[in-house]
């Protein structure tokens, strides 16, 4: 193991930061010259072999002159379990079970920046405990398909609501003295070629949408490394993508830190120097050997070399090793951090429809749950986001729990789980409760189950959903159709009792035409990390009121959505031949540079065109006129909010509004306001609205506050593809202030 050494100098950099007015990214620059003295001593050997992996989830320092190595940790919902030096593969230790925190999206419904850097602060403290220095995390992509297999990864549809919370959840991680490796940078938005295929989108779509939640966590929050995404960007690898990595990154936003390719995503030796990379991960392949090879023939400089060192070593000396015999002395998951997840978990939980089945009603005695995402647990599978949680409470063992003695709760399976690509060799017993395809229809024998159990009982609480195999890393889903019989189930469930409540365990949209006429009450409850289904009880029996809002459109049909609607997603050329899965086939591995060259380039080239440009989620939807299922922004509670009085001023660098905001209910409830912007007489073309601002507010019962928001000026500019520049159009807004994108209660109008 690397022997770790302490560095003081995460306290002078807090000193400069206090005597100077720095920006976030200028902070880290404070060690230069002390950096530049250690560059000096170091043999190019040592250099380059901080420019690529030492293990599977490290980079090396110098021992020699005291650097200590880094560590990363994935991400993004917990501190990843410790795998083997040279692989994912558990090292079987037992102290590494972490706090499993709820998935991205969400955390991204809770639309409460508060919870976002909370979020950050436990996988920050966490990560420490682990003797982590990176994490790879957040992962901050726009959910730009329903059918992305990292959607549920991701945080929002919303570049504002995505890079709002991406920005506090880099703040927190890193007021914990870790950093983060924001990832997948960028326009990573798709699993299927994820390794080859090309984004091809206009520069006012990229930086709009696109890089937002990049733009915020990087120039604000000082965010200390960027994972470039294994896709190609406008025709090149963003781990070698002059515009992304040098252009913009660096040059516009001013970032000082390191950029690590993602695993398996680095394509060249010069790409990827020249053109912005840092460290290769993993492997030496291209930026080991090859770099000292180029430099004795005078291809590179030596000069790019200590560049690339500098850039590494600030953040080494921002953040400050762990020593080896701190780390993984305690337990990873934390008490103080569990309660975080719960928190994030309690405010995340969307009331999609209530019918006035929720709250549980009192008279309410006996409950049949029924359906196995009721039972089956989620911090693992879905790839590099899984966690080895300390323990995680299924929405079965909450409702038990909280329900108590005075209330028999029943359970049955329902439906079948279909477990996806098995990894390892196949059972000797086909498991009865496991399908062998997604689409396979009811099975009769558990349905006659669950149809007794729904008669005999008060209430009926049906869990659908996906699984972190059907929405996981790696693959993107065929359609967003519910699996293995589920609308079978419930339509039988309320014929058998009408008195219903659905429970969604997914990450991302499901198809709900079938399942919502027959389900009086509708609920989206997530993958909720470790405390979820705590949370979900507390809900679904009326401790706390919901306050949860889609983060994006619940589609009615998949086609409706914006890539589909236009005929880009999935590919119409059909070309397939993903190059990160080709990589690593054994003939593959086996072959000389020249050959795996030659080979790269007889592959198809996929391609993912975005030609409907920033008209992303709810942007496509209401300029369309097309209804959703369930609109972005929305959730119910079980109080109402009046909303009055709205008054907005433009000032100098900003709108500002307030209203009020009244709970008329008699319990305490939280609710997300929400701004959006429409553009009147505008010639600049723009969706219908705009969200632009956004606050989670918490009410006690009948309580009335004066709410206050603002529109900075420069989030109302556009990207002008002629000057090539943000702009800000002068002209007439109105406001439009409500509790979801379809459900505005109060307008103003203002010129700017
Ligand atoms: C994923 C990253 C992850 C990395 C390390 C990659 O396959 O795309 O998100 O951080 O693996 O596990």
């Amino acid at each position: 193991m690397t022997k770790r050494f302490f560095f003081p100098a995460g306290v002078a950099l807090l000193l400069a930061a206090c005597s100077t007015v720095q920006s976030p990214q200028d902070r880290l620059t404070v060690n230069d010259q002390k950096i530049d003295a250690i560059i000096a001593q170091m043999t190019l050997e040592e250099k380059v072999e901080m420019l690529h992996s030492k293990t599977n989830m490290s980079s090396a320092g110098v021992e020699r002159l005291g650097i200590a190595d880094m560590h990363y940790a994935d991400g993004p919902f917990g501190i990843r379990e410790e795998g083997q030096p040279n692989g994912f593969m558990s090292a079987g230790w037992t102290l590494d079970s972490a706090t499993y925190f709820p998935t991205g999206s969400a955390l991204a419904a809770t639309w409460s920046k508060e919870m976002a850097y909370l979020y950050g602060t436990g996988m920050g403290t966490e990560a420490r405990l682990r003797g982590k220095d990176v994490i790879l995390g957040p992962a901050v992509n726009i959910q730009r398909l329903p059918v992305g297999g990292r959607t549920y990864e991701y945080l929002s549809e919303d570049p504002i609501l995505s890079a709002a919370l991406a920005l506090e959840y880099t703040k927190g991680v890193q007021d914990k003295g870790t950093a983060v490796c924001i990832k997948h940078f960028a326009v990573n938005n798709q699993e299927t070629n994820r390794g080859s295929v090309d984004a091809q989108l206009d520069e006012r779509t990229l930086r709009e949408i696109y890089l937002k939640p990049f733009e915020r966590a990087v120039i604000e929050g000082g965010a200390m490394s960027v994972m470039p995404a294994y896709n190609k960007v406008n025709g090149d690898y963003c781990s070698e993508n002059e515009h992304l990595l040098n252009e913009i990154l660096r040059g516009e936003w001013g970032f000082k830190g390191f950029t690590v390719s993602d695993w398996g995503g680095t394509h060249s030796t010069m790409g990827a120097m020249l053109h912005g990379l840092n460290v290769q991960m993993t492997g030496s392949n291209y930026l080991g050997q090859p770099v000292i090879d180029s430099i004795a023939t005078g291809a590179l400089t030596e000069a790019l070399v200590d560049e690339k060192v500098r850039q590494i070593l600030r953040v080494r000396f921002a953040i400050e090793a762990v020593p080896e015999d701190v780390a993984n002395t305690k337990m990873t998951s934390q008490p103080e951090c569990q309660d975080i997840a719960k928190k994030v978990a309690e405010r995340s939980i969307v009331l999609l429809k209530n019918e006035g089945m929720l709250p549980i009603a009192k008279e309410v005695k006996k409950i049949a749950v029924i359906g196995q995402n009721a039972v089956l647990k989620t911090q693992s599978g879905g790839m590099g986001a899984g966690v080895k949680a300390l323990y995680e409470v299924t929405p079965l063992e909450g409702i038990r729990k909280r329900a108590g003695a005075d209330v028999e709760v029943t359970y049955a399976p329902g439906y079948k789980n279909f477990p996806g690509r098995r990894w390892g060799p196949a059972p000797a017993e086909p498991n009865p409760l496991e399908a062998a395809a997604i689409d396979e229809p009811a099975d009769p024998a558990l349905l006659t189950e669950a149809v007794a159990l729904a008669k005999d009982a008060d209430l009926v609480i049906f869990f659908g959903g996906t699984n972190k195999s059907i929405e996981t890393e790696g693959s993107d889903r065929q359609n967003i159709d519910l699996p293995t019989g589920q609308n079978e189930v419930v339509a039988a469930l309320h014929e058998a009792n009408p008195k219903l409540v659905t429970v969604l365990i997914s990450g991302g949209p499901t198809d709900l035409r079938q399942l919502e006429p027959v389900s009086p009450a509708i609920v989206q409850g997530w993958w909720n990390g470790t405390e979820g289904g705590t949370a979900l009880a507390e809900v679904l029996f009326g401790d706390i009121a919901p306050s949860g809002k889609l983060p994006f459109t619940f589609p009615a049909r998949l086609e409706d959505s914006p890539a589909y609607a236009m005929g880009n997603f999935p590919d119409p050329n059909g070309a397939g031949g993903d190059l990160f899965s080709l990589m690593f086939r054994p003939d593959v591995l086996k072959m000389s540079p020249e050959e795996r060259q030659k080979f790269i380039d007889s592959l198809p080239k996929p391609v993912s065109k975005y030609t409907e440009r920033f008209y992303v989620g709810y942007r496509w939807f209401d300029t369309k006129d097309v209804k959703p299922m369930y609109a972005f922004g929305h959730g119910l509670s079980y109080v109402e909010f009046e909303y009055d009085d709205l008054k907005a001023v433009v000032g100098k660098d900003a709108v500002k509004i307030s209203f009020k905001l009244e709970n008329e209910g008699s319990m305490p409830a939280d609710e997300v306001v929400q701004l959006y912007v429409h553009r009147i007489d505008s010639k600049v073309e723009w969706p219908a609205k705009e969200l632009k601002a956004f606050q989670h507010v918490s009410l006690a019962a009948g309580e009335t506050k004066v709410v206050n928001l603002e529109i900075p000026l420069k989030d109302l500019r556009y990207w002008n593809e002629t000057t090539n520049a943000w702009d800000l159009e002068h002209g007439k807004l109105q406001l439009l202030l409500g509790s979801a994108s379809d459900d505005i209660r109060e307008t103003a109008e203002v010129t700017i």
